[in-house]
């Protein structure tokens, strides 16, 4: 077989690029190594920038969005005794960011592509980019026992942090740098109506904890717990009172409690391959970066990624210019580094590290106390959060 693009993973990131490449009249084939069922059976993020709302958009998929999305003006964080509300609207001229999952913004993407006969390629094994740095590439995988090849002109890398694509690189062409923390999150979904109409991120002397949302009787919520923590030690009843003291008198007392729908934990990392394109191959979404989970930034990145490549092969195909390919990975990684850094910073400053000490302690205290009192703090926080610029 052969094709324009060959993209590796039906996550967001791989079939937003096949969308917007196939409404551009670039040919591409998805190759994902699961079944449709186990993709939207992952919980993970749930609040979308505009930016990755106006994404969503061009592709032709927001309907849903914006009929079941709920927008947010504001954010509050909970540190030691000090609640802060994030005027998000208000700090940034009139910008909000979007609660609706990614499971749903999957499902949505995945209703696109059956509409309109697209080849996503499901349950491949063996996915294996080859000939990457020569002008014909190709890429073999497994399906039914046999092996197959679809020759292309380039490779999209959008399979995630233990993808096989950027497993493919040489060793002595990529740069990898990368933090792990020592602790992750544990997520429980549960039917109940969430404690706030808005987030609550919160830092209490047992650890972080965040009261989310899916819709308005659906609730996540999420509390740091050390690495390797296995999920099922945990008993609804024990997160319940967790959250209820990590989040505080005032939620506690709002709180509505239920069994769990869904439970996992989730490591924290910050992680950044550089660069991201390797001759004819593309690396895009968790397969170039990982961020931590504080601050939302893990899916809205994968969207920022595909708006830079799907106009640079869009630009290849157009105008037969190669311009916008040879600039992806420094404009990608410029956006990036930006919320690597905003999602570290986020995240230290609202988890417990012991072994960093009452010093690290007292830097947090003081670093909220500063943002309670700075309006340009505020600013600065606001700005991430929503979202910066492509
Ligand atoms: P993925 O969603 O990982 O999709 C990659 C796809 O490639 C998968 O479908 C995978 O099956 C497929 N694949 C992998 N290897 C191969 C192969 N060899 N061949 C073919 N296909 C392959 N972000 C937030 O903002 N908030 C959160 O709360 C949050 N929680 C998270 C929890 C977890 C456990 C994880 C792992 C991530 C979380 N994230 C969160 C991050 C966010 O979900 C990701 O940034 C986002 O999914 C990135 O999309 P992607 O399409 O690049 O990668
Ligand atoms: C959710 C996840 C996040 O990482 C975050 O910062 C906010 C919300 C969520 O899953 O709802």
């Amino acid at each position: 077989m052969r094709t324009q693009v060959v993209i590796i993973g039906a996550g967001p990131s791989g079939l937003l690029l096949s969308q917007l490449l196939h409404l551009a009249g670039v040919e591409c084939v998805v190759l994902e190594r699961r079944s449709p069922d186990y993709v939207l059976s992952r919980i993970r993020a749930g609040v979308l920038e505009q930016g990755m709302v106006k994404m969503l958009e061009r592709a032709g998929v927001s309907e849903r969005l914006h009929k079941d999305g709920l927008p947010h003006d504001g954010v509050a964080l909970h540190v030691g005794e000090t609640r802060l509300r994030i005027d998000l609207k208000n700090l940034t001229g009139g910008k909000h960011v979007m609660v609706y999952g990614q499971t749903e913004v999957t499902r949505d993407l995945m209703d696109a592509h059956t509409a309109r006969g697209a080849k996503v390629i499901y349950e491949t094994g063996k996915v294996t980019p080859l000939d990457f740095d020569t002008d014909h590439p190709k890429v073999t995988y497994e399906k039914d026992g046999l092996t197959r090849e679809i020759s292309c002109d380039f490779i999209c890398g959008c399979d995630g942090y233990h993808g096989a694509s950027r497993a493919a690189v040489p060793d002595d062409a990529i740069t990898e740098y990368e933090k792990i923390y020592p602790f992750g999150w544990l997520g429980i979904l549960s039917y109940v109506k969430p404690v706030d109409h808005e987030l609550i991120y919160a830092n209490h002397a047992n650890g972080f904890a965040l009261a989310s949302m899916r819709s308005n009787s659906l609730s996540r919520y999420y509390i740091q717990v050390p690495t390797g923590t296995d999920p099922k030690s945990w008993s609804d009843d024990a997160i319940w009172d967790e959250l209820k003291i990590r989040l505080g008198e005032e939620a506690a007392d709002k709180m509505e409690t239920g069994p769990s729908i869904e439970k996992s934990v989730a490591p924290l990392r910050s992680f950044v391959a550089e660069p991201l394109r390797f001759g004819r191959m593309m690396l895009a979404g968790d397969a170039g970066h990982i961020v931590p989970p504080t601050g939302a930034k893990g899916l809205n990145l994968a969207a920022s990624d595909i708006h830079y490549l799907s106009n640079a092969l869009i630009e290849y195909y157009g105008e037969k210019s190669s311009a916008g390919i040879d600039d992806y990975s420094n404009k990608a990684l410029a956006r990036i580094w930006k919320a690597e850094r905003f999602s570290w910073w986020m995240t230290s400053l609202l988890h417990q590290f012991p072994e960093l000490g009452p010093f690290n302690a007292r830097m947090q205290r003081a670093e909220m106390e500063y943002l309670a009192s700075s309006r340009a703090a505020q600013i600065g926080l606001a700005e991430n959060y929503v979202g910066l610029p492509y």
